[in-house]
């Protein structure tokens, strides 16, 4: 069940059956909150991760569960609902946390804006819906570090199969050769697919594939654990729509359960020390605010609260709530509970760059991102028939390679020989913004295993003041020089005999003959996140010095707490992260369960 603080009011008044739009907030008494029952389990951030505690948690009608979300429903926003749009959902808007970065030496000292995920689902509701789980070695690395051989590759994949649920694509062609079915799950809750729309260049990508070999040699499915070579890119999509946590582990049949609560608008400031036990203080409490100007209340879970706020959120309330590094919360006057000083540190993220080239045709998605009557087009047949461009995420073919730089490599950070360093988004057409004219071909560049590391930290004691978020983007020798070895990439790519007469020419300068002291300039320049902010809340093994959670995802020296979202990955996995969060939430879920049986 979905409330705001008005259909709180109706629930208090045995008002039982609710429909969403009934769900506005109106103004009335904060208290109401205060007056239920105790929950079992509370647990903050509708994300990624949330959802699925949500979920499962209250598949046990024993299990009251509360969840609390800080930002409106998913439902109705259009933008969220068509997947091409991804790209204006976020920074600076109603579905944002709005945050920035402190300056980057790395990328020449700018600050970039940081986008987080503000409704429910989270960053799934506003993220391109790439659909990537990583490698059997990051796995591998996570049950290494951790000491727990349930993280392996191996061990997880009963939850990928619990969260996939593969579908045919919009258009409904015949994918046979473009996947492979044996790798996927048709069962989950969580829809997947490809693009629903060829491109234009689709010929041309798989023949520059075939044409160069080696590095951009066709892989027919990345969800493999191995995902070397280029593919076709699998979306979080549900025919024409995206799939969100929010529409997914949400949908009607399970919001509807009666000991399922939902909180909307309510902005959980701090965790609260609820007593001792065993020697450790308990946190079974949350601070919430339920309105922008209301006033702060507490609520109790009977087992646990669980933080599912994200990586930048997560941290960022436990140092509020004195748990984090002692020292410099005494800084600002906040009374340290237990002193783990890995509570924020350890961010890694994925910097993503770009190039960009002209080409000779017309048959790119450029005119769908302009004014023109072709986007009206496209957006008159995605609301006919679900079909056409809208239905595709911006990028179309990824590409996920190892570094051949041998000096680079002698100390190599990546989880394991087969992991790449370097991926590679093919686009056809600009995809973040079209110039009024021309036409294009794009790649991102990501590097997928960077050494940097940056950290979340508090810039006062007042908890609705946002965090000091450097993620140390292209800070290392190694990261500039992935970064370097990636537009080199992607210009080898487009230089395929098959682009012949297609491709112009790379757009700021770039050629095959760019010294590295201008590809670093122009990285330093144009570099950004791909938004997979990481361990800033990481698992280590248990009853060791590093981290700030166990094994089985509980904060060390603290009972009642968890945090279960991406902060909690001791590495970025090499690829997009969505997925790997949906499966620790998963197995998270299982491991609460079992120790309330
Ligand atoms: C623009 C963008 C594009 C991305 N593209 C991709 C992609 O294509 N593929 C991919 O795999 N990954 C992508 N990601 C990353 C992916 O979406 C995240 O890694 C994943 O959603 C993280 O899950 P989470 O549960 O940790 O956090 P989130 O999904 O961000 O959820 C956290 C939730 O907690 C809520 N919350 C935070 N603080 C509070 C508070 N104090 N009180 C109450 N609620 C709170 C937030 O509003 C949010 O709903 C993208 C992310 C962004 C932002
Ligand atoms: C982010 O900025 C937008 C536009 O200014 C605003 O509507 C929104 O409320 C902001 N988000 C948050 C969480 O403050
Ligand atoms: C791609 O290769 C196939 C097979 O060789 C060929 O028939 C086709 O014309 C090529 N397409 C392009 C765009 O070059
Ligand atoms: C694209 O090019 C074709 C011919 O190559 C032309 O007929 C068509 O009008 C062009 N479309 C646009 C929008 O310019
Ligand atoms: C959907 O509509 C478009 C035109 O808007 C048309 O070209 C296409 O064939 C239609 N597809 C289906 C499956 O009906
Ligand atoms: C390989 O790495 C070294 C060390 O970072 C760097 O100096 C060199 O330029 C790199 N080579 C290429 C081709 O990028
Ligand atoms: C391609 O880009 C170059 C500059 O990099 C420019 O001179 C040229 O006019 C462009 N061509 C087209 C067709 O847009």
């Amino acid at each position: 069940m979905i409330f705001s603080r008005h259909t709180l009011n109706a629930l208090s008044l045995g008002l039982l059956s609710l429909t969403l739009t009934q769900a506005a907030v109106l103004p009335n008494s904060d208290s109401v909150v205060q007056a239920r029952e105790k929950y079992d389990f509370i647990v903050v951030g509708g994300g990624a991760a949330g959802n699925v505690l949500a979920n499962r948690l209250s598949e046990n009608p024993k299990f009251q569960v509360l969840l609390l979300e800080s930002g409106q429903t998913e439902r109705g926003v259009i933008d969220s609902e068509i997947p091409f749009f991804c790209t204006v959902l976020t920074p600076d808007t109603p579905y944002d946390w709005n945050y920035t970065t402190t300056p980057q030496p790395g990328l020449g000292g700018r600050s970039i804006h940081y986008p987080r995920g503000h409704m429910l689902g989270g960053s799934t509701s506003v993220n391109y819906l790439i659909y990537t789980r990583g490698t059997i070695e990051d796995f591998d690395r996570y049950a290494k570090v951790s000491g727990d051989k349930g993280w392996s590759w191996k061990n997880m994949q009963q939850y990928f199969r619990k969260n996939e649920r593969f579908g045919p694509p919009a258009d409904n062609r015949d994918i046979t050769g473009q996947y492979d079915p044996s790798f996927h799950s048709f069962n989950g809750v969580n829809s997947v697919s490809l693009s629903g729309y060829n491109v234009a260049i689709e010929d041309r990508i798989m023949n520059a594939s075939r044409q160069l070999g080696g590095k951009y040699k066709y892989n027919i499915d990345q969800s493999s654990g191995d995902p070397l070579g280029l593919g076709h890119i699998q979306l979080t999509v549900k025919g024409r729509s995206r799939s969100s946590s929010a529409t997914s582990y949400l949908a009607p049949e399970f919001m509807n359960r009666p000991n399922l609560h939902i909180l909307l608008g309510a902005r959980v400031t701090r965790v609260i020390q609820t007593g001792k036990e065993h020697g450790v203080p308990a946190f079974r409490g949350v601070e919430v605010r339920l309105s922008p100007n209301g006033p702060l209340q507490q609520l109790t879970a009977s087992k646990e609260v669980i933080l599912s706020a994200g990586s930048i959120n997560s941290p960022h309330i436990l140092m509020h709530s004195g748990i984090g590094d002692a020292k410099s919360l005494k800084t600002f006057r906040i009374p340290s509970v237990v002193d783990l000083p890995d509570v924020g540190q350890h961010l890694q993220d994925h910097p993503f760059g770009g190039v960009r080239y002209n080409i000779t045709g017309n048959d790119t998605f450029d005119d769908v991102n302009r004014e023109t009557p072709i986007r009206q087009q496209a957006i008159d047949q995605w609301m006919n028939n679900g079909t056409g461009p809208l239905t595709n995420s911006i990028v179309s073919h990824l590409v996920f390679m190892r570094s051949q730089n041998q000096t680079v490599l002698r100390k190599d950070p990546a989880s394991g020989p087969k992991t790449p360093h370097i991926e590679i988004l093919i686009a056809n057409g600009a995809p973040t913004g079209s110039p009024k004219t021309g036409y294009f071909a794009s790649t991102g560049i990501v590097v997928t295993q960077p050494t940097s590391r940056g950290n979340i930290a508090l810039q006062s004691n007042n908890p609705l003041d946002p965090p000091l978020i450097n993620p140390a983007l292209l800070e290392s020798d190694f990261d500039k020089s992935m970064m370097r070895e990636a537009v080199r990439s992607s210009l080898a790519f487009f230089a395929a005999p098959v682009w012949k007469g297609y491709i112009i020419n790379a757009l700021a300068g770039l050629s095959a003959t760019s010294t590295d002291a201008q590809i670093d300039a122009y990285n330093a320049a144009s570099v950004m996140t791909i938004f997979h902010p990481t361990g800033t809340a990481r698992m280590a093994r248990k009853n060791g010095k590093q981290g700030v959670v166990d094994p089985d995802l509980k904060v060390k020296n603290v009972a009642g707490l968890r945090v279960v979202d991406a902060s909690v990955l001791p590495f970025v996995p090499s690829g997009h992260p969505q997925a790997v969060v949906y499966v620790f939430a998963e197995r998270a879920s299982d491991l609460i369960k079992a120790s309330y049986r």
